[in-house]
């Protein structure tokens, strides 16, 4: 964790995509354990900010500091390595895998010190699945195939497999946007619970509803603009659509850190 409580700084933030400009000069700060809410149109840049982040893209332009420290995110595995994990839209699961086989795709559990045996230690990696959905208060069994899960419990089963890295920071690109109102409950519910751990939040969601009921803090995008920060829990519904619609920028809640 770092000493002044920020977890990561953008800092003027650019980046286009030849004639496209997505983003013009973003800055966001996401503080130790908080959970930061990202919103703005379609097309305000929300999912190229948080690629920037997550290894996906490269920014045109500006800094990114992790803890405090200046870095270059050129690839997932960078994120990764600072302690940053992602799920996005698509969740990218295999639905003729069961759970703990999804839980542990890519980096499978071996018998020996050896890969070249090639035996995975299924029970292992049940075990392990099965302690982390526990440790989660997640309802679904290792042994379940993804393809039988609704898509509550897959959104969670993607949380599962993110956090088995133990990551600092988290990223979520519309993880409720395809759910009931009981599955994104669970994934609310999950979100708390991740913030109670200290891991960071940085969840992009147009369901303001739920924003407002898990988000410290809610960071807006208006065309590619940044458009200020609001505090959630006094700010009404009405001052962050208009501050979407209108991308007005007030002062009175700059993101500058004190020097
Ligand atoms: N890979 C890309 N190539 C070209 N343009 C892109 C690419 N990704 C995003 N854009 C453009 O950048 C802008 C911001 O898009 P995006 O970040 O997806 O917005 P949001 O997630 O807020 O809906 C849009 O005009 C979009 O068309
Ligand atoms: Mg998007």
């Amino acid at each position: 964790m770092s000493t002044d409580g920020t977890a990561v700084e953008m800092r003027d933030i650019h980046k286009q995509f030849g004639e496209i400009i997505a983003l013009d000069g973003v800055d966001l700060t996401l503080r130790d354990g908080e959970v930061l809410g990202l919103v703005g149109d379609n097309g305000a840049g929300k999912s190229t900010l948080i690629k920037c982040l997550a290894g996906a893209h490269e920014p045109t332009s500006g800094t990114i500091r992790i803890r405090g420290e200046e870095v270059t995110i050129d690839s997932p595995r960078a994120a990764k390595d600072h302690g940053i994990e992602t799920t996005f839209q698509d969740l990218a699961l295999a639905p003729n895998l069961t759970v703990a086989q999804n839980i542990f795709l890519g980096r499978e559990k071996m018998i020996g010190p050896d890969r070249v045996f090639g035996l995975l230690n299924k029970s292992a990696m049940r075990e392990r699945a099965g302690e982390l959905l526990e440790d989660l208060n997640i309802d679904v069994s290792p042994d379940q195939t993804v393809g039988g899960l609704s898509g509550g419990q897959r959104q969670l089963v993607a949380v599962s497999r993110m956090l088995l890295s133990d990551p600092d920071i988290v990223i979520m690109d519309e993880p409720t946007s395809a759910l009931s109102v009981e599955g994104a409950d669970r994934v609310l519910e999950l979100i708390e619970r991740m913030r109670d751990r200290g891991i960071s939040v940085l969840l992009i969601s147009h369901n303001l509803e739920y924003l407002q009921r898990v988000a410290d803090r809610i960071k807006v995008l208006h065309q590619g603009h940044d458009a200020g920060v609001l505090d959630a829990d006094t700010v009404t519904r009405d001052e962050v659509v208009s501050r979407m619609v209108s991308g007005r920028s007030g002062v009175e809640e700059t993101e500058q850190q004190p020097a």
